[in-house]
């Protein structure tokens, strides 16, 4: 286990029960800002089921989750969803609007979310798809007139467009071609240097060894609702559990 110093979340004691099935099994663990740390593991280690607790989605059986000094499971329904805006979220397959063009997926959170003019929001939006390397004369393209790249990119710019101070990326190379997986990295990768001033944090949950090893600065390993490992990248591939030797050498 590592110390992190500064904070972005804070996992205390955290259990999350289904019955009698323990899936997070009392998790003590820090996620650092302004760092990229992925969370590996193999199908069903509660994976999911952590990321719905720091967004607030789950509730704890016991224990706490505290996301920039914010105690998560102490906020009302209201205060939680104003607190998401802090969170920007990609999927895994994008999750666009698919009646929406490239232009109006980004826009959304904007026209939901702030009172920015009309001209306001169009130069907001030009300015994150041309940043997520999007062309002018895709602005108003379909999300399926788009390839699969196209959109986690599209993606990502909706994700980016409230400036969240945690970014949160949900097995972004799964299912995806070598080409479009080291696509989405160096996106990972561009977008924490860019958004490095502002101390935004990034967090992966993946299953992807290969990928996360080359962009991760910190990585967890999470077997069975337990962190087995969590280390610098770097002491991560050293590691001489048998279990991430085995996740290691695959
Ligand atoms: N709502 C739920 N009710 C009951 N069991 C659940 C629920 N959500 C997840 N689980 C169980 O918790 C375990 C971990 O699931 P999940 O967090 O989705 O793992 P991962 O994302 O790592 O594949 C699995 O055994 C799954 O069946
Ligand atoms: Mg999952």
């Amino acid at each position: 286990m590592i110390n992190i110093e500064d904070k972005a979340i804070s996992i205390r004691n955290l259990t999350k029960k289904y019955g009698d099935v323990t899936v997070l099994d009392n998790l003590n663990f820090d996620i650092a800002r302004n760092k990229i740390t992925t969370i590996l593991g193999f199908s069903g280690a509660g994976k999911s089921t952590l990321m719905k607790h720091i967004l607030g989605l789950a509730k704890p059986t016991s224990g706490t989750v505290e996301v920039l000094g914010h105690n998560i499971n102490e906020l009302d329904r209201h205060a939680l969803r104003d607190f998401r805006r802090h969170f920007g979220m990609l999927f895994q397959y994008a999750a666009l609007f698919d009646s929406k063009t490239a232009f109006e997926n980004v826009a959304f959170p904007l026209r939901e979310f702030t009172s920015l003019s009309e001209k306001e929001i169009e130069e907001k939006v030009i300015d994150l798809l041309l940043s997520v390397d999007i062309k002018e004369h895709s602005f108003y393209l379909l999300p399926s007139e788009l390839s699969g790249g196209m959109r986690k990119r599209v993606g990502l710019a909706r994700a980016l467009a409230l400036s969240p101070d945690i970014m949160l990326y949900d097995e972004p190379t799964t299912g995806l071609d070598p080409i479009t997986t080291n696509m989405v990295n160096e996106l990972i990768v561009e977008t924490s240097e860019k958004n490095r001033e502002r101390a935004m944090t990034s967090l992966i949950i993946s299953h992807d060894i290969k990928a996360t090893l080359k962009i991760s600065d910190f990585i967890a390993f999470l077997d069975r609702g337990r962190i087995i490992e969590y280390l610098p990248v770097d002491e991560f591939t050293e590691s001489e559990k048998p279990l991430v030797r085995r996740f290691l050498d695959l």
